[in-house]
């Protein structure tokens, strides 16, 4: 198939680029690289010694994306462009906003004029807020409490209204739990511009000694040692996840919403032990209070994913850390 990704140079979407090119898909990448550059992609090339065709552009310009599908031949499209710092979307909601949602405007417009209509959206597990009751299932309810997870819940709207008006629409609408890891070849990983805001990168780049220690936020939650409980997933499954996702479209299923997570919760202080053994390095660390609009514990229910696409997590905690220790170790100033 020919697939355009939109935002395919950053941290999940380049790991998306290699898993389509290794199977045979063909890719094109739209990104105005506010989040990314343009090296991941050629890192994605020199490890499948695939080309891709990329466009420096952003979402928004409606005019620029319909060129693409002008010019481009293109099945489906997975649709990772978007800003996505909670604590940024506070300060800033209106950017937020309308960076995530013109965005998705232009795009659906576009393949709309050009009669493109499979479409796999990267939405979060953010949606489900402060969900009641673990695991999360994919009918949990819905009450995100910050701009940046409400502008998700809102594009999974428009998708949904979008399907409503037109049932030729394929759309898959992809809950992502946490993502952490690298590609193992050491090449492509997470590269935050400013300091991380989530915990695994943060953790990497105590233990590759860019910072000095990390601060735990909070030991006094109802989970097994008090600090958050969170559904880690290597960035390599949900990859994979996301191939499942548009062989599924294939077979017309309408609008369909699956969360992509392990069912696994670990814990800050579990996730840090299991980064110390994957880098041989002390990871030094200091309770402090907790972060505001964290919540206790969050996990995936995944076996509606397992069930319909036939896909499940499999890599743990150990091989999610040594991986993202092999990307952080090879690269210790990330793309540069
Ligand atoms: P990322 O920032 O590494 O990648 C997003 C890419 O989109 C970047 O390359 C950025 O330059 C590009 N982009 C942003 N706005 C754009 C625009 N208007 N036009 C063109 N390009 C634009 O983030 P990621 O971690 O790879 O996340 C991909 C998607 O998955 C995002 O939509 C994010 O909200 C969602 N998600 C991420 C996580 C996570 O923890 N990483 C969790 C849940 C959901
Ligand atoms: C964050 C986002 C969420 C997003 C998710 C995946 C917030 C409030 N939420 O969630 O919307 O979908 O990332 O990208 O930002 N921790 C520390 N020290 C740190 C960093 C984190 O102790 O320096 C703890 C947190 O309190 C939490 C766990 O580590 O218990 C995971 O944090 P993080 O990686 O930021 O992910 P989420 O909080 O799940």
């Amino acid at each position: 198939m020919n697939i355009l990704l939109t935002g395919g140079a950053g941290y999940i979407g380049s790991h998306t680029c290699v898993m389509l090119l290794e199977q045979g898909h063909d890719v094109v990448v739209v990104d105005n690289l506010c989040n990314s550059k343009v090296e991941s992609l050629k890192r994605v090339e020199k490890i499948t010694g695939k080309k891709i065709i990329f466009y420096q552009q952003d979402l928004s310009n409606a005019a620029g994306v319909d060129e693409i599908f002008k010019h481009q031949l293109i099945d489906a499209v997975i649709h990772f462009a978007g800003l996505k710092s909670v604590a940024e979307s506070v300060d800033q909601p209106l950017r937020y906003y309308q960076n995530n949602i013109d965005g998705t405007l232009a795009l659906c417009d576009a393949m709309l004029a050009n009669g493109v209509k499979n479409l796999v959206f990267s939405s979060s597990a953010t949606v489900y807020g402060n969900p009641e009751t673990m695991p999360i299932n994919e009918n949990a309810p819905v009450g995100p409490f910050n701009p940046y997870g409400r502008s998700k819940l809102f594009i999974e709207e428009i998708l949904t209204d979008l399907y409503a008006s037109d049932k030729s629409w394929n759309i898959a609408l992809l809950r992502y739990f946490n993502p952490v890891g690298a590609h193992p070849g050491g090449l492509i990983g997470e590269d935050p511009s400013d300091l991380p805001n989530n915990l695994m990168p943060y953790v990497s780049q105590v233990a590759v000694g860019k910072l000095s220690e990390l601060k735990v936020f909070g030991d006094d939650y109802e989970t097994p040692d008090g600090t958050g409980v969170r559904d880690y997933i290597h960035v390599m499954d949900l990859a994979e996840g996301h191939l499942k996702a548009l062989e599924k479209l294939q077979a017309g299923p309408g609008l369909v919403t699956y969360n992509l997570g392990t069912g696994r919760g670990c814990s800050v202080l579990e996730m840090v032990a299991a980064f110390e053994k994957a880098s041989g390095r002390q990871i030094p660390y200091q309770i402090v209070g907790r972060r505001q609009g964290d919540i206790p514990t969050c996990y995936a229910d995944p076996s509606f994913a397992e069930k319909e696409l036939g896909w499940t997590a499999s890599r743990g905690i150990d091989e999610m850390c040594a991986d993202a220790w092999r990307w952080q170790h090879m690269n210790p100033k990330g793309y540069l």
